[in-house]
């Protein structure tokens, strides 16, 4: 697994462990910490073995692919993800991005590793005209270079599957991740000012904010405010044993498959703070402030394709999503 020390891939790892899944970590530390290691394994009591480099290194990723033999498949977690600095660095996004999946690709075909499943994100839909979004949504450009990667490697791991049909890909296009393992051991951790809402809320609520900025509440939603389909980590994790499982037994039904993988729940920022303050009793102060550049106005799944293909399906309440995220922050800060 690359970016197995990261927060979607972390909360993977355990999940894989706990189903009686091998797993071996490749991650370069770039974003996350070594330390998230000893906490995989006080939750599940299996210490994952662990590589550290840089997968756009194309003679490193070889060598870890012919050194581990035993691999039968690779989930791509590994790479950089945020928007806004994408857009002011785009060679770096597309030169990481892409060239670590051109490497691990052509690892995969000379060690004989037959099976893919790549992260992607519903950003690949932009503003759907039509909603919930399903799989045959079209796809429309991508609003930054972050979202364009991608799509790149989406059509890289579709074009390379239709070359080589002994490989086999699926991606997930995720919703918006959220939360963190109810154990409050591993969780989502960025550096410096959080970008994303649900960091946002719990460091404010932790005090280290003032308060949150909502961006904008003039969109054409019912309360103004924008909506968004908050996938639980844990059940977004459990989708990539489901989909690993079904690719390692040939279940697959097209060498490239893609699903949606959210709740088909749309909720609004309001709603999400809302349900903050009630399920962690912990007062948020917040503001309503401009809409902030390059956001989209609504969009959550129709996650049929992934409920009856996969057999798949997210189950925690937004609630208990939210005490965890919230019981992972004071873990983090030492809170009572
Ligand atoms: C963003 C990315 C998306 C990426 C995802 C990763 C953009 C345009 N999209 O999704 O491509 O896959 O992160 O998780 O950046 N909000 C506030 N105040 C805040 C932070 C956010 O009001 O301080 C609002 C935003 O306006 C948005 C919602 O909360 O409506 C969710 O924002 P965020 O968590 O950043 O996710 P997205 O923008 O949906």
């Amino acid at each position: 697994m690359t970016g197995g020390t990261g927060f979607i891939g972390s909360h993977t790892v355990v999940e894989l462990q706990q189903a009686g899944y091998q797993v071996v970590i490749v991650d370069d530390l770039s974003n996350s910490k070594v330390d998230v290691i000893d906490a995989i394994e006080k939750i599940t009591g299996i210490r994952p073995e662990f590589a550290n480099f840089d997968l756009s290194d194309r003679a490193k990723t070889l060598a870890f692919f012919l050194k581990n033999s035993d691999v039968k498949a690779v989930i791509h977690f590994a790479a950089f993800k945020a928007v806004g600095e994408s857009v002011t660095k785009p060679l770096e996004y597309y030169r990481n991005n892409v060239n670590s999946l051109l490497n691990i690709l052509e690892s995969m075909k000379l060690s004989g590793v037959s099976s893919l499943v790549f992260s992607s994100s519903c950003t690949v839909y932009g503003q759907p005209k039509q909603l919930p979004v399903t799989e045959s949504t079209p796809r429309l450009p991508a609003e930054s270079p972050y979202g364009n990667t991608k799509a790149i490697n989406e059509d890289i791991i579709r074009d390379f599957c239709h070359a080589e049909p002994s490989i086999k890909g699926l991606a997930l296009r995720y919703f918006n991740p959220i939360g963190a393992h109810p154990s409050a051991l591993i969780g989502e951790s960025p550096v410096g000012v959080p970008n994303n809402l649900v960091p946002y809320i719990t460091q404010t609520a932790a005090g280290l904010r003032k308060e949150l900025s909502i961006f904008g509440n003039d969109y054409n939603t019912p309360d103004g405010t924008p909506i968004r389909d908050y996938i639980d980590v844990v059940d977004l994790a459990k989708a990539h044993v489901v989909a690993i499982k079904r690719l390692l037994e040939g279940k697959n039904k097209a060498n490239y498959e893609f699903f949606n993988i959210g709740t088909g729940r749309g909720l609004s920022v309001l709603e999400l703070v809302n349900a903050f303050m009630k399920s962690t009793g912990v007062n948020l102060p917040y503001k309503i402030v401009g809409r902030r550049a390059g956001d989209i106005e609504k969009i959550w799944a129709d996650t049929s394709l992934a409920n009856n293909e996969l057999g798949w399906k997210a189950v925690v309440p937004i609630e208990e999503t939210l005490l965890n995220a919230w019981k992972w922050e004071k873990n983090v800060r030492n809170l009572k």
